[in-house]
């Protein structure tokens, strides 16, 4: 592979899912180049279409792909077939759902808890491994994964949406471990807020947000540097070290008090 750590411009083929959300049109529009091929998956066709034409513009070839990502057994299996058509280099599983407990119910609701597992953590880690046995045969590779600062806390309000992207963390974590020998590098992105659709859903404060053009930068760097953890923005790597060495009753005060609350809620 000839890749190299500084140079964000140099993959061949680049396939993102998520890629008609905030964060991964942003990453698209970044790549896009006259030498790449994208390979963009959503289930939104007109953001899809959108996105498509604006990376055509900027020289990029790009094939789309509208797939429900709850289905994971159809996941792999569009992905042995785009593997095998465009061989990416750099696979990007962005896609992702957030849901937050309504106020007025008791636990989150089990249709959704599915949905979340499925599309923030099975489907991901499924494919991601797909993806590196295709790249290990090629003798290298890169496979980023989305998670969020959420995965380091035991939200009570979102227990189905820390919990997968906790279980994202701990995926990247071994998975690097296990495939670096084979010029295979995974990279755990964890987020704070970024403006897009799903956290302007939230009904609370969004500290430090940072614009979907801002994210993609500090993603693509993280990329292209091969690194093992991207939290951003700053803020959150020192909230992670505070809560970490906080007294366990005193960490779960806080977490129980946090008030947050979701847009649209029937
Ligand atoms: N925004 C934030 O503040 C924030 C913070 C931390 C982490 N993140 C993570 O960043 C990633 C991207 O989120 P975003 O902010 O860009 O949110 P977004 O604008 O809501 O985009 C979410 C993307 O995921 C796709 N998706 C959701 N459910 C899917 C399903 N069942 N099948 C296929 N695709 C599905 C959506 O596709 P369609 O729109 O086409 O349905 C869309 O492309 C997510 O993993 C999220 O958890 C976001």
């Amino acid at each position: 592979m000839t890749n190299t750590p500084t140079n964000t411009r140099v993959f061949r083929s680049i396939l993102i899912t998520g890629a008609s959300g905030g964060i991964g049109m942003a990453l698209a529009a970044y790549y896009a180049a006259p030498h790449c091929t994208l390979i963009l998956w959503g289930r939104n066709p007109q953001r899809l279409e959108e996105i498509s034409m604006r990376c055509r513009a900027c020289g990029a070839q790009v094939v789309t792909r509208e797939i429900d990502l709850q289905n994971g057994q159809a996941a792999l299996a569009a992905y042995a077939e785009d593997d095998q058509a465009h061989t990416p280099d750099l696979v990007i599983l962005g896609a992702g759902l957030a849901d937050i407990q309504g106020h007025d119910s008791l636990t989150e609701d089990p249709e959704k808890v599915f949905e979340l597992a499925s599309v923030n953590y099975a489907t991901p880690i499924s494919m991601a491994t797909a993806a590196a046995r295709a790249m290990i045969t090629r003798q290298g590779g890169q496979i980023v994964l989305i998670g969020s600062v959420a995965g380091f806390y035991e939200l009570p309000f979102a227990a189905a949406y820390s919990s997968s992207k906790a279980g994202l963390a701990f995926f990247a974590k071994a998975a690097r471990l296990a495939w670096q020998r084979y010029g295979v590098f995974v990279t755990l992105i964890a987020p704070g807020f970024v403006d897009t659709a799903m956290s302007q859903r939230l009904e609370s404060p969004r500290p430090f947000l940072v614009s979907p053009r801002d994210a993609a930068r500090i993603i693509a760097r993280a990329i292209a540097e091969r690194q093992a953890e991207c939290v951003f923005p700053s803020p959150f790597k020192v909230l992670n070290v505070l809560m970490c060495f906080m007294p366990k009753t005193w960490r779960e005060y806080i977490l129980l008090r946090l008030a947050v609350g979701q847009k649209g809620r029937e």
